[in-house]
Formats: C-alpha cells, sequence, structure tokens
C-alpha cells in the first residue's frame, strides 16, 4: 500500500483523450505538443483561437476548442463539445493562469481581484462542472497546475503566490475525496519555465527550465502516477524543505536565497 502509486500510471499516451485548459501558450501548448506526439488525442483550450490552431498544426490527433474559462456558463459547452470530439474525456489538464507580481507596499486590488478570478475562482467554476463528469466513469483524471511559490510566501508572490498555495490546498482535497472514488488527481508545482509569464521577470530565476524540459516532467509524472509532480527536482525539493523549517530559519534562509 505504502509503495503504490497514488494515482493510476498512465502507460499508453496513444489510448488517452486529453484536454488541455491554458494551453494557446507556454507550459500548456508544450505539454499538448508532447502528448501528441506519444500519440494522445488531444483537444487545446484558451482564448486565443489562431494560436490554438498554431500549437495544433501538423497533428492529426490536435484540435481546439477556444474559450474564456472566467465565462461559467461556457463550461458546460465547453465539456460537452470536447467530449464530442474526443469521444470520452480521460485527463482534465487546467492551467489557465495570470502573474502578477506585487510589492506588500504597492497592493493594487484591481489585479488582485483579477488575479484570484482567473486563477482561482475559475478553478473552481470549471470543477463545479467537470468533477460530475470525472465521477461517471472510473478512471478518469484531473490534474491543476499550480506552482512552487505556493509552498511559502516569496517576495512579490503576495497575489500569485497565495493564489497558487490555495490551488495546492484545494488539489488535496480533491485527492482526498476523489482518488477513493476512482478519479485520479494531479498537483503539478513548476519551478521557473520559460515562458510569455515569465518574460517580464527582471531577476534571476533560478533553475529555469524550457517549456519542452517542463512538458516531459510533466508527462513522467503521469506515467509514474505521482500525486505532486513538482519540478525541476533539486530546486521544488529545496523549497519544500524550506517550507517545513521553523519561520525564523525559515525567513532567514529566504532572504539569503533570494536577495531580498
Ligand atoms: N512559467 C512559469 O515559470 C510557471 C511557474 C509555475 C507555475 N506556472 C503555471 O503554469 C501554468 C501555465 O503558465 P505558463 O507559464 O505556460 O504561462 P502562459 O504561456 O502565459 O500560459 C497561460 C495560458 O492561460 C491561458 N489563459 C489566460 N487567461 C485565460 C482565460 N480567461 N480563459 C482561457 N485561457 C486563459 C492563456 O491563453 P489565452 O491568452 O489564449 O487565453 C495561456 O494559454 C499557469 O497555471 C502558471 O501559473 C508557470
Amino acid at each position: 500500500m505504502i509503495f503504490k502509486p497514488l494515482n493510476t500510471p498512465i502507460k499508453d499516451w496513444s489510448a488517452c483523450r486529453v484536454w488541455l485548459v491554458g494551453a494557446s501558450s507556454g507550459i500548456g501548448a508544450a505539454l499538448a505538443q508532447d502528448l501528441l506526439a506519444q500519440g494522445a488525442h488531444v483537444v487545446v483550450s484558451a482564448r486565443r483561437e489562431e494560436t490554438l490552431k498554431g500549437v495544433v498544426a501538423g497533428y492529426p490527433n490536435g484540435h481546439i476548442h477556444a474559450f474564456d474559462v472566467m465565462q461559467a456558463a461556457d463550461w458546460p459547452i465547453a465539456l460537452a463539445q470536447v467530449e464530442q470530439v474526443l469521444g470520452e474525456i480521460d485527463l482534465v489538464v487546467l492551467g489557465a493562469a495570470r502573474y502578477d507580481p506585487q510589492r506588500s507596499w504597492e497592493i493594487d486590488l484591481a489585479t488582485v481581484q483579477a488575479s484570484y478570478e482567473l486563477n482561482v475562482i475559475s478553478m473552481y467554476t470549471g470543477l463545479h462542472t467537470l468533477v460530475p463528469y470525472l465521477l461517471k466513469k472510473p478512471n478518469r483524471g484531473v490534474a491543476i497546475i499550480s506552482s512552487i511559490s505556493g509552498y511559502t510566501g516569496l517576495p512579490r508572490a503576495m497575489v500569485y503566490g497565495a493564489t497558487k498555495a490555495a490551488l495546492k490546498n484545494l488539489t488535496e482535497t480533491l485527492y482526498f475525496e476523489l482518488a477513493p472514488k476512482g478519479v485520479s488527481v494531479y498537483l503539478i508545482n513548476p519551478g521557473f519555465v520559460k515562458t510569455p509569464m515569465t518574460a517580464a521577470n527582471d531577476f534571476h530565476m533560478p533553475s529555469l527550465m524550457t517549456p519542452e524540459q517542463a512538458a516531459q516532467a510533466i508527462r513522467a509524472g503521469f506515467e509514474k502516477g505521482l500525486f505532486e509532480i513538482a519540478f525541476p527536482k533539486g530546486f521544488a525539493t529545496s523549497l519544500r524543505w524550506v517550507a517545513h523549517l521553523p519561520y525564523k530559519l525559515r525567513f532567514w534562509l529566504l532572504h539569503r536565497m533570494t536577495n531580498m
């Protein structure tokens, strides 16, 4: 029992039908192309239809469904249309998000609200539609893209990091409640990845990965049946350990690690 993976390992991608939400660029787009190359049947979603078309171009097993995750009424429509295209959905990956670096003395309430609405509320909106579908048949799965910035408070991450910490907690509960009912639940925690989201960062991003490396790490995690898929391994593991230290030591170390 203790050595059994927390989720059923995915072994045969050619039999897997995947819906990736937030996949017009960055990690989602790279994951789509990685899974398409493995033979999975994939639908990519985000708002930009033309960009989505570019992601799946050249893959006969790739399809698109453009929609805005903030529009609650569009989720049931999207689910029905994606199911129609794929026949069945085995795995949904939810990754639409925004990143708004903010310092504690510069709180911008409009940005705080927009971040929570996209990064957190739209997840609940999606899950409200998706969970009943996932429960209808065994061996379906859902993956939520959080971030290692959800492990602990970090400089400039008072909004983004807090939304990602919320997703970590919510995904743990999802696993707790849905796994016994036959649903695979994954928590994806990337470190720094070179995507449009991080393009404006003016600080050194330790252990920066390419989206393709991130996609490979995510696929490897699905294939191992992990619950938490965190990468890059060294950076994610050290931050996880730091996050478990007593606050006195944790804050001292984080000041040193971030030079802030
Ligand atoms: N890059 C990193 O270092 C890093 C680190 C940790 C975690 N992450 C997480 O990884 C995920 C992907 O991020 P990324 O770095 O790949 O960023 P990205 O390239 O900016 O991707 C964000 C995606 O979200 C979609 N999106 C945004 N608003 C949407 C909306 N209202 N409706 C539907 N789709 C929407 C965007 O597409 P449209 O604009 O076409 O809608 C885009 O496809 C995010 O959850 C992010 O928080 C990233």
